[in-house]
């Protein structure tokens, strides 16, 4: 129940890895041009897998680094202040390590993120208000940085009206995408997205810390990179080893190191079985599967003061639900000892991500009934108030 979180490893993740693993056994270097996947053009190929989840052209997707480091290539790249357009706007409701880059990347200039970062404010803690975002696009306003799913409320905003109310502004956006890719279809070309990032080990099974994603909308390729770095290079010239770099036009062109093969192999073999199943499908099945276990929450964990803090809405929720309770940090702990694999989000939420891929409905039913019987049998008391480190 922690596919938002950390989703489970695939035998076809394990054989693509594997044939990593055999080409650099083999092959030695060679594998770069020489293996079944050359490792050369690793990160477009499987790059132009995943466009098909975002609504994006195969070169607008690449497969390099991780969530934030990608956000500090694009957002360095794309934000562009000038005179009184300085701002950034974010929202209070972020996950943090967006925050800390944002911030990072307007003191590097010079700006002082106290009153350049404006942070949309929360309804209640938990949900945001387009309206109240849109309302924030000023004309001090240069980039729009948000969230697709909130990472605790698993509210999903609509990107599409965010992204014409910026751009009917001048206003540039993008989007961290990390709890709805593969779980939600997005139309990234068609909404006229500017940018966008994500990771691969959530909804795409990639593994412990696998690489990331970016998105650059084809209308921006000219755009050098605000970092660059030789993996950035027009791909044909990149072995010329000139000392003047020359972006390639295409998202391959925002990469800055070498692809860490044995962190992004695994994700070949997890996106060969999504687009199997195809993302409208799963979207379909895992609304139907939120619905069920909102539905049990109401009727049988009510009574003992849960409540659920995620949108009812479908077109405003994502993959995941938050069923809130005081007690929610024992509660899972005590779930976890029962095989149960929940997650536990600060202060009273516990995160329960049903994932269409592998799990069933019957596991949901078997969840709730778990939940019962701890909260009836007071079973969570035997376990400390003290969280973990994670
Ligand atoms: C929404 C969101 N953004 C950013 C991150 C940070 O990702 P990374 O550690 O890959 O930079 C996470 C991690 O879980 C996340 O959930």
């Amino acid at each position: 129940m922690d596919g938002n979180s950390l989703g489970l490893l695939c035998k076809e993740s394990e054989d693509s890895l594997r044939n990593a693993l055999d080409d650099w056994r083999a092959l030695g270097i060679a594998g770069w041009l020489e293996g079944k996947r050359p490792w050369f053009y690793f990160a477009e190929q499987i790059g132009a897998m995943c466009s098909n989840l975002v609504g994006a052209e195969p070169d607008e997707v690449i497969l390099t680094g991780t969530t934030t480091i990608n956000i500090h290539q694009l957002v360095n790249t794309f934000y562009k202040p000038h005179e009184s357009r300085r701002k950034i706007i974010a929202d209070e409701l972020d996950f943090p390590s967006d925050i800390y880059a944002l911030r990072s990347i307007l003191k590097l200039r010079g700006m002082n993120p106290d009153k350049d970062l404006i942070l949309a404010p929360s309804v209640n803690g938990s949900f945001l208000e387009e309206a109240e975002i849109v309302r924030l696009m000023d004309k001090d306003v240069a980039m729009v940085f948000l969230p697709s799913v909130l990472y605790r409320s698993g509210q999903l905003l609509n990107l599409q009206y965010l992204t014409e109310e910026a751009h009917r502004r001048g206003i540039v956006i993008g989007f961290d995408c990390c709890h709805s890719a593969g779980a939600v279809p997005h139309y990234f070309d068609r909404w006229g997205v500017d940018f966008a990032v994500w990771c691969g080990y959530k909804y795409l099974n990639g593994g412990p810390g696998s690489t990331g994603f970016l998105y650059v909308n084809q209308k921006h390729f000219d755009h050098e990179p605000a970092l660059a770095g030789w993996f950035g290079s027009v791909k044909e010239k990149q072995f010329d080893m000139s000392l003047t770099f020359e972006h390639s036009h295409n998202a391959g062109g925002y990469q800055i190191s070498s692809p860490g093969l044995l962190s992004a192999a695994p994700l070949e073999g997890s996106l060969k079985i999504i687009l199997d199943a195809g993302v409208n499908a799963i979207r379909t099945k895992s609304l139907k599967m939120t619905s069920y276990l909102m539905s049990l929450v109401d009727d049988v964990l009510s009574p003992f003061n849960f409540s659920i803090g995620t949108p009812r809405e479908e077109a405003c929720r994502g993959g995941h639900v938050a069923a809130e309770h005081e007690e929610a940090l024992r509660i899972t702990e005590a779930l976890r000892s029962r095989g149960v694999v929940p997650e536990y989000r600060p202060p009273n939420i516990i995160r329960i991500a049903p994932v269409p891929l592998y799990n069933t409905f019957h596991e949901i039913w078997q969840v709730v009934q778990h939940i019962k019987e701890i909260v009836e049998r007071r079973e969570y008391e035997s376990y400390s108030k003290e969280r973990k480190a994670i």
